[in-house]
C-alpha cells in the first residue's frame, strides 16, 4: 500500500515514536511505501512529503517534537481546501492517509473521512481532553516536567516565604494541573472546569501561615478562571481551529493575591517546556503501540477509525466518537482532593 502519514496540532513526546512504528512494521511486514507529509494538514494541500524508510526513520524514538513537523493549519478555512487534499490523494496514488493528532487534526480526519477519504486518526496531545481513549501519550511526559518544576519551586518558595503560582497547560481541561498539583502537593490547584473563588484561594493561602507554613504552591491550569464578576482577565486572538490563545492567569493571580494578602508573591509560566524534550518511557510504550496498530488498522481498511487506549488494550474507536467533545475534568473528582489544599 502507499500510506501517507502526518503529525498535526501541539507537537508532543512520542510523535516521532508513532511514525517510527508505523514505518517499521509498514516496510518491514506489509511491504509498505510511507509518505510523510510537511506540517500537518499544510504538507497534504500543498502536497509537501518526503518518502519515509526503515533509514529516515532510524533513531528518532527518544526524540520529542516530531520529525514531519506540525501546524494548525484547517483544509476546510482554506480555498478549496478538500478539492486540494483530493488532489493531493489522487496524484499520489495513495491508499491510505495516517493523521496523528488531537481534537483539531483528528476533527478534519473524521469530516474528510466522511466526504470520501481513506482516513485512519493516532490520538496525541499532552492534554489528555479527547473522549474515546483512556489516556493520550504526551500527557505523561507533561505531567512529569510539571511535577518536576512544582519540586523545585517548593524548596525556594519555603526559602524565601513566597507564595509561588506555576501556570500549566492544558487548554479548556485540568488534567495537568490537577495530576501535577496533586503529585507536586500543591496547596492550591485552580482548573477550568471549576471557576475560582479568589477570597477563596486567599483564604487556604492565609490559613497555612496561621498554622506556620509561610509559603505556599498555587496550581493553575492556563484555561482557569475566576468566578463571574469578581476579577478582570484579558483576552487572545483565536488560532483557525477557533481556540484561544490561553496564558496570563498566572500573573493575574500574583497581583490579587499578594494585593489581598500582602504576602510575596510571584509567577512561573511553564509553556512550552512542557511539550518539548524527550518522552517518558511510558508514553514511547503507549505511542509505539498506537502506530503498531494504525498500520495494521490501514491494512484491514479501519478508515474513519482512530487507535485508542481502553484499559490495557490498545482498540479501534469511530473518529466520530473520538472528537464528539473534550474530555474534562469530573469536577466531583477535583473536590474529592479539596482536602489536601490550603
Ligand atoms: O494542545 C496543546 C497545547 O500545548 C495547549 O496546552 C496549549 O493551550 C496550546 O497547545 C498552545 O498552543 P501553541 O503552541 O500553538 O501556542
Amino acid at each position: 500500500m502507499r500510506i501517507g502519514l502526518l503529525t498535526g496540532g501541539g507537537d508532543c513526546p512520542g510523535l516521532n515514536a508513532v511514525i517510527r512504528a508505523v514505518v517499521r512494521k509498514g516496510v518491514d511486514e506489509h511491504g509498505d511505501e510511507l509518505l510523510g507529509f510537511a506540517d500537518g494538514w499544510r504538507g497534504v494541500l500543498e502536497d509537501s512529503f518526503r518518502p519515509l524508510s526503515l533509514d529516515s526513520t532510524r533513531g528518532i524514538l527518544p526524540r520529542g517534537g516530531t520529525i514531519l513537523g506540525s501546524s494548525r493549519t484547517n483544509p476546510y478555512k482554506r480555498e478549496d481546501g478538500l478539492g486540494r487534499v483530493q488532489e493531493t490523494f489522487a496524484r499520489n496514488r495513495l491508499d491510505g492517509l495516517i493523521a496523528i493528532g488531537g481534537e483539531d487534526t483528528l476533527g478534519v480526519a473524521n469530516r474528510l473521512h466522511r466526504d470520501g477519504l481513506p482516513v485512519l486518526g493516532v490520538p496525541k496531545t499532552i492534554d489528555n481532553d479527547l473522549g474515546a481513549t483512556d489516556v493520550t501519550f504526551g500527557f505523561d511526559t507533561a505531567l512529569q516536567v510539571a511535577t518536576e518544576a512544582i519540586d523545585r519551586l517548593h524548596t525556594t518558595a519555603e526559602s524565601h516565604n513566597r507564595i509561588l503560582v506555576v501556570e500549566v497547560m492544558g487548554r479548556s481541561a485540568g488534567w495537568i494541573a490537577l495530576h501535577s498539583g496533586i503529585a507536586g502537593g500543591a496547596d492550591v490547584i485552580l482548573i477550568p472546569e471549576l471557576p475560582f473563588d479568589i477570597d477563596e484561594v486567599c483564604r487556604l493561602i492565609r490559613r497555612r501561615h496561621e498554622r506556620g507554613r509561610y509559603f505556599s504552591i498555587v496550581v493553575a491550569a492556563e484555561g482557569a478562571a475566576p468566578k463571574e464578576g469578581t476579577i478582570a482577565v484579558g483576552g487572545g486572538g483565536v488560532d483557525e481551529f477557533g481556540h484561544p490563545r490561553l496564558g496570563g492567569i498566572g500573573q493575574v493571580l500574583e497581583r490579587e493575591i499578594e494585593m489581598r494578602t500582602g504576602y510575596e508573591t510571584r509567577a512561573t509560566v511553564l509553556g512550552h517546556i512542557q511539550r518539548g524534550g524527550t518522552p517518558t518511557a511510558f508514553d514511547r510504550v503507549l505511542a509505539t503501540r498506537l502506530g503498531l496498530a494504525a498500520i495494521d488498522g490501514a491494512h484491514d481498511g479501519a478508515w474513519g477509525m482512530m487507535t485508542a487506549l481502553r484499559s490495557t488494550e490498545i482498540e479501534l474507536v469511530a473518529l466520530a466518537s473520538a472528537v464528539a467533545e473534550v474530555r474534562r475534568v469530573p469536577v466531583e473528582e477535583y473536590r474529592r482532593y479539596r482536602v489536601l489544599f490550603g
